[in-house]
This record gives C-alpha cells, sequence and structure tokens, in this order.
C-alpha cells in the first residue's frame, strides 16, 4: 500500500489527521506499507526553497509523531528515491495529451491561476502520482472522492505499459477507508477545513499553541437553536465538533448527544477545546523531539529511502529492460 502526503504546510490540521494520517497508523499492521512526503508535487505551484526544506522535515517529524513506525512500515522522502522521476518519465511518454488534459483537478487548479502561471508539472502531476504507486507494486492507494480520477488514470496507465511491453505493473485498486471523518472548518463549517482556509480561525494545526487552539474551538461558529443534534445539514457547526470529538475519544456520536442532554453550545465548546488540547500535546512533544535530534531524523529517513529503493530500483530496471534501454 502506498500513500503520500504534501509538505505544504508548517502543520497538518485536523481535518488532515482525521480524514487520513490517522487511519495510516493501523495500516501499519495489516499492509506493507509505504509512506511517502512528496516533495516533488509540492514544488508544481511555486515554492520557497528554505520553506519546503523545514516543511519536508516538520511533516516527516509529524508522521512519526502521530504514530508511523519506521519498523513497521517504509517512510520517506520522495525526492530521495530519485526513481520516482525517472519513472514518471516513462510514464509521461505513454499518457495521451488529451487523457491528462482531463484531469479535473488540473482543470481547476490551473484555471485559477491562469495559464501563463501554471506549469507543465501541475499538468503532470497525477503521472507522478501514478509512478509513485506503481513503483512499489502497490495494489492499494487510499484515496479519497477528489483523489478517483488521478488512481484511475493509473490504472488506466499500468494496464497499458503491461499490454504494450509485457506484463511489469500490478494494477492497484482504491482502498476505500470505512470510517473516514470529514472534518469542516470552524468559522464557516459548510466548508471542509483546509489550509488554504480563508480565514486562520477556521483551521486547526496539530503543531498550534494549545491554548489558541482552545480559544479557535471555544468561538467555533455553531448553529441557531440551543439543542445539541447530530445533524450535518441544519446543524453543521454542532455537527463539525461532535465528528471531531467523537473520532479523538472513540465515544460514539450518540452517546455524545446523549451526554449533552440539557447541556449548551458553551459546555460543548469548553470540554472539545480540553480533549483536542490533551489530544495535541504528546504529539508536539514528540514532534518537537524529532526535530530536536536532526541526525536522528535523517537517519530515521535514509533509513526508509534506503527500503524504499530496494523495490523501487528493481522495478524501474524492469522497466527500463521492458522498453529498450
Ligand atoms: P488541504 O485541503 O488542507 O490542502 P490536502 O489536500 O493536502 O489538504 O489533503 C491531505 C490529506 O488530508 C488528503 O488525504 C485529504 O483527503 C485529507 N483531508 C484534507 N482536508 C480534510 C478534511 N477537512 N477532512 C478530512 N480529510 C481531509
Ligand atoms: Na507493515
Amino acid at each position: 500500500m502506498l500513500s503520500g502526503i504534501q509538505p505544504t504546510a508548517d502543520s497538518f490540521h485536523l481535518g488532515n489527521y482525521l480524514g487520513a494520517l490517522r487511519n495510516w497508523v493501523p495500516m501499519q499492521e495489516t499492509h506493507d506499507t509505504f509512506y511517502c512526503v512528496v516533495d516533488l508535487h509540492a514544488i508544481t505551484m511555486g515554492h520557497d526553497p528554505a520553506l519546503l526544506r523545514k516543511r519536508t522535515r516538520v511533516s516527516a517529524a509529524q508522521l512519526l509523531a502521530v504514530g508511523l513506525d519506521p519498523e513497521r512500515c517504509t517512510l520517506f522522502v520522495q525526492s530521495h528515491v530519485p526513481e520516482h522521476s525517472q519513472l514518471a518519465w516513462v510514464m509521461n511518454c505513454l499518457t495521451g495529451f488529451g487523457e491528462a488534459s482531463r484531469m479535473t483537478q488540473f482543470k481547476d487548479k490551473s484555471a485559477k491561476q491562469g495559464a501563463d502561471r501554471t506549469s507543465v508539472g501541475l499538468f503532470t502531476y497525477p503521472i507522478l502520482q501514478a509512478a509513485d504507486i506503481l513503483l512499489y507494486q502497490a495494489d492499494a492507494v487510499p484515496v479519497g472522492e477528489d483523489q478517483r480520477q488521478h488512481l484511475e488514470l493509473t490504472r488506466d496507465l499500468a494496464q497499458r505499459f503491461n499490454t504494450t511491453f509485457g506484463p511489469t505493473f500490478t494494477v492497484p485498486a482504491p482502498y476505500i477507508i470505512k470510517d473516514t471523518a470529514k472534518i469542516t472548518d470552524l468559522q464557516e463549517p459548510t466548508a471542509k477545513m483546509s489550509k488554504s482556509a480563508s480565514t486562520a480561525n477556521g483551521l486547526v494545526e496539530l503543531l498550534e499553541e494549545p491554548s489558541r487552539i482552545a480559544k479557535k474551538i471555544k468561538s467555533a461558529v455553531t448553529d441557531t437553536g440551543r439543542e445539541i443534534l447530530f445533524d450535518p445539514v441544519n446543524k453543521p457547526g454542532v455537527s463539525n465538533l461532535l465528528t471531531i470529538y467523537a473520532a479523538l475519544t472513540g465515544r460514539t456520536i450518540e452517546e455524545l448527544v446523549e451526554s449533552y442532554d440539557g447541556k449548551g453550545y458553551g459546555d460543548l465548546k469548553k470540554e472539545l477545546a480540553e480533549v483536542v488540547v490533551e489530544f495535541v500535546k504528546p504529539i508536539q512533544e514528540r514532534t518537537r523531539a524529532y526535530l530536536d535530534d536532526p541526525s536522528q531524523l535523517d537517519k530515521l529517513l535514509a533509513i526508509g529511502a534506503e527500503k524504499a529503493r530496494s523495490v523501487a530500483a528493481p522495478t524501474l530496471a524492469s522497466v527500463y529492460d521492458r522498453i529498450g534501454f
């Protein structure tokens, strides 16, 4: 199984954690897992080198802090494994221009930026993503709805290569994770929580000052009425708080709703603020410990890259052989 995350923020947020990273931890036990900080993908929209370097390390440290264990998974940085770029080139040459042009995520992002400011890297992003997956012969890729089209392209490319040049790649299937929480913005509870949020107060980052987190949760936008009910359509604000509460404590939404019977939004926010703060504190401590020991972090990432290459290099060698290099 392969999964990647971009190092494009100073911290992961609660949406990233509850929607993705939290599920990566148990998958270490059930699958042969490859987890990748995708810095090659992170330069497709323009970037600052010092910031990228810092964010790559902070991302890796947070992944370790939330429970990825280099003994039980392969955790690495994409650019440390040159086979990603090498296979991506081969895959570029196998992808139709029209086929790549149909990727809706590219269309959305490039429309926002304008054609002259859109890089060709952004255009070929899903092809690099295909290379990421196929290098490890992944048979499962955890995907959200927004990544389905990219995974479909990966499958098409794998099949096309296999048919044209001989069986080489495992064709990956989407791995739908049950119970992933969709977290919404605290200030705009109908929009998803995102690092590109319009106001910072809607976003809860794993690494931010606990007192700030508490403040943000206490000032979350709630809904009219006073009853604490789970009703995402009519009460998106309260429902989002309940979703976060349930996900972080393992209690069910029903149980929570029952326990807040007769209480108000203020009680819910105050107690949730405490839950979130207690949750982030040890993650922050562990992240800091990894960042305070740069040589240890470098060592873990070097071991991860070595393990990744031991799988990626033979795949690339057989690709090169098949295509006549
Ligand atoms: P962002 O929207 O902040 O840019 P990304 O697109 O980088 O986040 O997403 C990284 C991972 O986190 C993806 O697997 C994505 O599905 C998940 N994710 C992001 N935001 C949320 C959210 N609000 N709720 C649940 N999962 C999310
Ligand atoms: Na494993």
